[in-house]
């Protein structure tokens, strides 16, 4: 019974220690902080008005308070960041991004509210949430879609298949040659340089490819994962895609890479990891989890 008593009170200490931010906090200072701060600030202090703290907000400026607790008509800060922006007196000044229509509501119902550093946000359930900022799709390579016709021709060309790596056009393009390896030699590597850019992965695993077909695969600035299983390509041949800053896998089990070979592998500056299974090389794996920029 006592064990459980200590746990209970080890949680109920726990949650105290979680307990909800403020409004002041997570909704009033994250505005001030992006929009006024970088002028009144702990570094500038136009009109010798700080809103950078709570204590400094409310103090005020030189000439006075600026939140007078609810009034906000009364409130110069309301004042300014609801003038029409042509007037010289808006906040932000000299042409800064304006508050949101979101924001200002914020600001407004903080000082309605009372200009609290305590109340919760739990007492502000009219209050907009700001929308969380959309997560940028980062393009691997360009739009591949305004070339599809030419790299259909390309694929019938040589034999390969250009597959979309995903729904979203900028992922970029998988090189297959599996249904057909043996049709996919240095020469093909070699015609496929006009799309070359939209290559983020390329499967070569049993095809022709030689030490000769590295130095072009060496300028397909995107290509991030290479798999060469099982091809003729050797040490001597690898030193060459030291201009893949991009090249994070890299597969070579069952070819005759040996220790050489690894160590020019270890200068590719995004390498995170590549497989030697089967290879001359003392080690089976090669994994850096650190990625030196
Ligand atoms: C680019 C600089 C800049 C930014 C950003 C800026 N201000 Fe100002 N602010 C000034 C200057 C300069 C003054 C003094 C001149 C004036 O009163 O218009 C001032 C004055 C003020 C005053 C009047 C203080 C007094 O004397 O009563 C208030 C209130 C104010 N700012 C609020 C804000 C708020 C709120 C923000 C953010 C939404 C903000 N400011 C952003 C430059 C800035």
């Amino acid at each position: 019974m006592r064990r459980l008593a200590l746990v209970v009170g080890v949680m109920a200490a726990a949650g105290a220690a979680r307990a909800e931010p403020t409004f002041y906090t997570a909704r009033v200072a994250p505005i001030l902080e992006r929009h006024c701060v970088v002028c009144h600030g702990a570094e500038k202090q136009k009109a010798r008005l700080r809103l950078d703290t709570f204590e400094h907000t409310l103090r005020g400026a030189e000439s006075g308070v600026v939140v007078r607790a609810g009034d906000v008509k009364g409130s110069e800060l309301y004042r300014r960041i609801t003038l029409p922006r042509t007037d010289e007196e808006a906040m932000p000044s000299d042409g800064k991004p304006e508050l949101s229509a979101d924001e200002i509501k914020i600001l407004e119902l903080w000082i309605a509210s009372g200009a609290s550093s305590t109340k919760s946000l739990a007492d502000f359930p009219t209050a907009p949430v700001p929308k969380a900022a959309a997560v940028p799709v980062v393009a691997l390579t360009a739009d591949w879609r305004p070339r599809a016709g030419e790299i259909a021709a390309l694929e019938k060309a040589t034999g390969v298949r250009l597959v979309p790596r995903s729904l979203v056009a900028t992922d970029g393009l998988v090189l297959r040659t599996a249904s057909a390896p043996s049709r996919c030699d240095d020469a093909a590597l070699a015609r496929l340089a006009p799309v070359s850019a939209f290559i983020v992965e390329a499967e070569l695993a049993r095809t022709k490819v030689t030490d000769m077909g590295l130095k072009t695969l060496a300028t397909w600035e995107n290509l991030r994962r290479l798999d060469l299983t099982c091809t003729g390509v050797t040490s001597a041949g690898l030193a060459a895609l030291a201009p893949l800053q991009r090249l994070e896998g890299i597969n070579l089990t069952d070819t005759a890479i040996d220790d050489a070979g690894v160590s020019a592998l270890k200068s590719l500056p995004a390498l995170r990891r590549a497989w030697l299974f089967g290879t001359k090389s003392a080690d089976t794996e090669l994994v850096r989890n650190e990625v030196s920029k």
